[in-house]
């Protein structure tokens, strides 16, 4: 045993005999060094053991303390302590090795480009590039175009929740409206909660500015458990969330009101900021649609972050943030990088926005979504046996599978590849060093005889006694 194992089970011993109690702080590093004798280096190690296993927290500056309720390694595991994020480099791979032409693109996360891109805001983008003037007849500079907020802001109240254009920020995209605010928000080291499983566009945010992840297990029948919340939010001193409630991307669930309700109370009694990644919000199948935690924030804590990427089109890289007072700092921050978001698109959404196309628009691609949905999930039910738990929920255009254990979605992946058919392996999507036995099938593309004979390869591939 080293050194630092054997001080990292005397000092867990002082923990779980309640001789230190929660949130007591500990000896220093050079203190512990001295009172020990063991080596500077030892005593770190020994802490970063302790702090993975959840029983003690750092804070910047501060030192190290005993978490809220310090309980043993074994009773703590559906709340994870992620301490280092290293995800980059295999997403850039991952989203290199889809992007050839040829690729069948069930690995994409966008819908089929045929279903956006709407003619009449094709139109719209036409009747704009012949007048010059109107390239930079608006003021291009954070926050952003202020007929556009102001449309969007528009949005925001019809669904009861009172909104200013002062509140938006307009960004590049949905993706930058996530990584700015996490970026107002924190510092290198601080600790953010996010879902185990979540869009891996998060897990990068975390991983670029040096942040250390809580991650809490889903629940089967409410997407998000309250009770691995609550115990996170008790055991570390988180500084944001960030979540996904509607339409989550990959598994599909959306959380119930009630649900978001109870979560909206714990945040609020703690006062702990929730940045809210809503881009599927448009994308539901019921006739109402659901409610997001803005809606439910008494306190100006959630920031609400959503863009056009998955209705009208990645390509024009438009999202935006409810800001609220965190729009100056965010306005800051993007005066230091993007600077403005292109205003020639933000124009022609003016034109588009104000004239409802966007709601005929956004009821055909519901429609659309819905049918191509269900043929897929019943022609792979169909096929597949019980072992393989395909996950349904009425909205956006993803599904999930959770495959037998002993299959690795990570082969299935690279064995799908090699027929040019493209699938996105769970372990984008969550850490861990077991196999990861999960894959994402995009299902916005029409069933034609290409799209027939990828979707049989990828039963095949995953199930080979389907077809006998
Ligand atoms: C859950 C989620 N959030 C954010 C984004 C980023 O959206 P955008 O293309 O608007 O930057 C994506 C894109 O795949 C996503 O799936």
């Amino acid at each position: 045993m080293y050194k630092s194992e054997k001080l990292a089970l005397s000092l867990k011993h002082l923990i779980e005999s309640g001789f230190w109690k929660a949130n007591d702080k500990l000896p220093s590093l050079r203190q512990q060094a001295e009172t020990s004798g063991f080596s500077l280096m030892t005593v770190m190690n020994a802490y970063q053991e302790l702090e993975a296993q959840g029983l003690i927290y750092s804070q910047e500056k501060l030192g190290y303390f005993v978490t809220g309720d310090a309980r043993s390694e074994s009773n703590s595991n559906s709340v994870i302590l992620n301490e280092k994020i290293e995800i980059n480099s295999k997403i850039f791979r991952y989203l290199k090795s889809i992007q050839s032409e040829q690729m069948v693109p069930f690995g994409i996360a966008f819908p089929n480009s045929q279903l956006l891109y709407s003619a009449k805001l094709m139109q719209t983008l036409g009747q704009r590039a012949k007048h010059r003037l109107s390239y930079e007849q608006m003021p291009s500079l954070p926050p952003g175009n202020f007929e556009l907020r102001k449309l969007i802001a528009q949005r925001y109240c019809m669904q009861g929740i009172p909104t200013d254009p002062s509140d938006i920020v307009i960004t590049s995209g949905g993706l930058d409206a996530l990584n700015l605010s996490l970026q107002a928000m924190t510092q290198p080291g601080d600790y953010i909660l996010l879902q185990k499983t979540i869009f891996y566009g998060a897990w990068q945010a975390a991983e670029h500015l040096g942040l250390k992840v809580i991650s809490i297990p889903e629940h089967e029948e409410h997407g998000i458990d309250l009770e691995a919340f609550k115990d996170a939010i008790e055991r570390y001193p988180i500084k944001v969330c960030l979540l996904m409630l509607n339409s989550h991307n990959p598994i599909g669930f959306t959380v119930s009101d009630d649900i978001k309700y109870q979560l909206a109370k714990l945040l609020h009694e703690r006062d702990i900021y929730l940045i809210e990644d809503d881009v599927y919000e448009e994308l539901y199948f019921d006739h109402k649609k659901p409610l997001s935690m803005k809606y439910f924030d008494q306190k100006n804590l959630v920031l609400h972050c959503s863009s056009f990427s998955k209705t009208l089109g990645a390509g024009f890289r438009i999202g935006w943030v409810y800001a609220g007072k965190f729009s100056e700092h965010i306005q800051h921050l993007q005066l230091m990088s993007t600077l403005s978001v292109n205003s020639f698109i933000q124009n022609a959404l003016v034109d588009y926005l104000s004239h409802r196309h966007y709601e005929k628009h956004l009821k055909t691609l519901r429609n659309t979504l819905k049918r191509l949905k269900n043929q897929y999930y019943t022609y792979l039910s169909e096929h597949l046996s019980e072992d393989y738990q395909i996950h349904y929920y009425p909205s956006g255009y993803f599904l999930w599978i959770t495959l037998p254990e002993q299959i690795n979605g990570n082969l299935i992946y690279e064995q799908l590849l090699e027929k040019n058919i493209s699938i996105a392996p769970g372990s984008l999507f969550y850490q861990t060093d077991n196999i990861p036995h999960h894959i994402r099938i995009n299902c916005s593309f029409e069933i034609n005889e290409r799209i027939q004979n990828a979707l049989d390869a990828l039963i095949q591939c995953i199930y080979p006694e389907a077809f006998e």
